[in-house]
């Protein structure tokens, strides 16, 4: 299957949702609560788009990890895929459990968990421009 938009238009939006993460980490340490949430919300929906898109697309077109499983693309692709899915799936918990309310201290509870998927969501992005790499650059031989 082949993805809706070019991989290099997708780096680009993971570029901007790194930003908008960034500007979101900003609003929490500035303690507004509702703004840190509000652009969190925007990050997911957008990176759930890019997924929809364009990853999965990808990766359900990519033969070589059915053909060749422990080659270092497919394990690139395969661990990405992994850390991102759950990746993906905290971050619409996170915000389907606030419910975009005015009240924001019910959310303290889930900041541990916060926490793991800021740390996850970094390592797809790590992960995801190592894929990048071996896809459509001569970085990696
Ligand atoms: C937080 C979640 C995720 C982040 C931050 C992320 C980030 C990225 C980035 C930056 C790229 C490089 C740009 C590109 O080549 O399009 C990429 C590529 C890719 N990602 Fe993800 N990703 C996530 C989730 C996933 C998931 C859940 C899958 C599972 C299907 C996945 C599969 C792929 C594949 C197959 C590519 C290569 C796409 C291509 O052919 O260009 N990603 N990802």
């Amino acid at each position: 299957m082949d993805p809706l938009i070019p991989p290099q238009m997708n780096a680009v939006l993971q570029i901007i949702i790194l930003a908008i993460l960034f500007a979101s980490i900003g609003f929490k340490i500035k303690k507004k609560y509702w703004q840190h949430g509000a652009l969190t919300l925007i990050a997911t929906v957008l990176n759930l788009f890019s997924f929809l898109l364009v990853m999965l697309p990808s990766a359900l077109g990519k033969e070589i990890i059915q053909t060749q499983p422990f080659h270092a693309v497919s394990i690139a692709i395969l661990s990405h895929s992994i850390v991102g899915a759950v990746t993906v799936l905290l971050s619409l918990w996170l915000v389907a459990t606030w419910h975009v309310r005015s009240e924001t201290k019910d959310c303290f509870k889930r900041k541990n968990l916060m926490r793991v998927t800021i740390a996850l969501w970094m390592l797809s992005l790590v992960l995801g421009f190592l894929v990048y790499a071996y896809l459509y650059t001569t970085l990696i031989p």
